[in-house]
C-alpha cells in the first residue's frame, strides 16, 4: 500500500489545506494527515478540536486518517509505514524553510522524500494566521475555511484563548 503523510499544526485546517489534501488523497492508496502535538507555537484549537476539525472537513475522503503526533516528523513517518512526506507549496517565501525541512528530514532518514504540491493559486495567499486573525474581529472568513466549521473557528478566535 502507497502511503503519504501530510504534516501541519492545522490552527485551523484552511481551504488551502483541503485542497492539497483532496489532490495528495489522489496521489495515494492512504493520506494520513499528522496533526503536529507539542508545537512551541500557542495554538488556537487543543490537538483534539484541531483533529476534529479535520475529521468534519474530509469526512467524504474514505482514504483519509487522522492522527498526532509530537517528536521528530520522520519518526512519526517510521511509525506508519510510509516514505513520503507531502507539503504544500503556496509561495517562494514558503520555499527557504521547506527546503531546509525537506532536506534535514533526508539527512534524518534518506529513505524518507519529500514531495510537493503547488498550492492551487486561489489560496495562495492564505494562511491558519490570517484565518485566526480575520475571524478575531469578526471578518468574513467564508472564502478561507470549510462552510461546516466556520462557527467554530469564530466562537475561538473571538474569546481569543490560545491552548
Ligand atoms: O503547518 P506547519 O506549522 O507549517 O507544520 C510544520 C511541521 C509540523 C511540518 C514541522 O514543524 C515539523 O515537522 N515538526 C516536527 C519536528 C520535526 O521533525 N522537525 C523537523 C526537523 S528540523
Amino acid at each position: 500500500m502507497r502511503r503519504g503523510l501530510y504534516p501541519g499544526s492545522f490552527d485551523p485546517v484552511t481551504l488551502g489545506h483541503l485542497d492539497i489534501i483532496h489532490r495528495a488523497s489522489e496521489l495515494v492508496d492512504e493520506l494520513i494527515i499528522g496533526v503536529l502535538k507539542n508545537s512551541t507555537k500557542r495554538n488556537l484549537f487543543s490537538t483534539e478540536e484541531r483533529i476534529d476539525l479535520l475529521k468534519r472537513v474530509t469526512a467524504d475522503l474514505p482514504n483519509v486518517r487522522i492522527i498526532s503526533f509530537d517528536g521528530l516528523l520522520v519518526d512519526c513517518a517510521v511509525e506508519y509505514g510510509t516514505h513520503t512526506i507531502i507539503r504544500g507549496l503556496r509561495a517562494v517565501t514558503d520555499f527557504e524553510y521547506e527546503l531546509q525541512l525537506a532536506q534535514t528530514n533526508k539527512r534524518l532518514r534518506p529513505d524518507i522524500d519529500t514531495v510537493f504540491l503547488t498550492t492551487n493559486v486561489e489560496y495562495a495567499y492564505l494562511s491558519s494566521s490570517i484565518v485566526r486573525e480575520i475571524a478575531s474581529y469578526g471578518g468574513d472568513i467564508s472564502h478561507f475555511v470549510p462552510q461546516c466549521i466556520m462557527d467554530d473557528v469564530y466562537k475561538k478566535a473571538k474569546r481569543g484563548e490560545t491552548v
